[in-house]
């Protein structure tokens, strides 16, 4: 935990321009507890494809990049859209290089929640299902709650709040559980 308080690393799960899911992280930045700073990271389309065989090599710099980001975070926010039914493979690529060396890499311990949005009626709920398990075998310490925001398209605002008032107080809720959750393992 930094003396200037705790270090959410926001990440979207989306690499396009104008992302619903990039906007809900904007969504979340409104609703954070106190003493919690959410700072976004855009690096995903950087973090070429996983392979095994490179491991033996240098890091590549996208991967040091997401490593390095993920280190210095308290926590992490992943807001995530669903690809047929699961997530991005952007984001799973980059959780697997995250997730190496296996038991040992910067996911391990690490607090985790998990959002997601899409226009259909379910707002990602599959695929944040799939993320969390992913995290939680990488070793991650995730949050059973997830905020899934359907129909997305019409619940923000100009300003990317969500107008809707549950939805509000069920971010607000999760982003306090992450909050006690970083507590925890800082007193820990
Ligand atoms: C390849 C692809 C697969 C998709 N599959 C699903 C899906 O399984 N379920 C769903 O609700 N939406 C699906 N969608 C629609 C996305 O939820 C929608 O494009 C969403 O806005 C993407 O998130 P973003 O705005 O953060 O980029 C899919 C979109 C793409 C491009």
């Amino acid at each position: 935990m930094g003396a200037t308080g705790v270090r959410i690393l926001g990440i979207a799960g989306s690499l396009r321009e104008g992302s619903f899911n990039g906007r809900l992280l904007t969504a979340a930045s409104y609703e954070l507890p106190r003493g919690l700073e959410l700072h976004r990271w855009g690096g995903l389309s950087l973090v070429p494809p996983f392979d095994e065989d490179a491991e033996a090599g240098p890091e590549p710099a996208g991967v040091a990049e997401l490593r390095r980001a993920i280190a210095e975070a308290d926590g992490l926010l992943f807001a995530t859209p669903e690809y047929n039914g699961s997530i991005p493979g952007q984001l799973k690529n980059a959780l697997d290089w995250a997730s190496r060396p296996y038991g040992a890499g910067v996911l391990t311990g690490k607090p985790a929640a998990v959002i997601g949005a899409s226009n259909g009626v379910h707002g990602a709920a599959w695929a944040q299902d799939e993320l969390r398990k992913v995290l939680k075998l990488a070793g991650a310490e995730v949050l059973d709650s997830t905020l899934p925001v359907g129909r997305v398209a019409r619940q923000l605002d100009e300003d990317d709040r969500l107008l809707d008032h549950d939805l509000r107080r069920g971010l607000s809720s999760l982003l306090h559980g992450l909050r006690d959750r970083i507590r925890l393992g800082a007193f820990a």
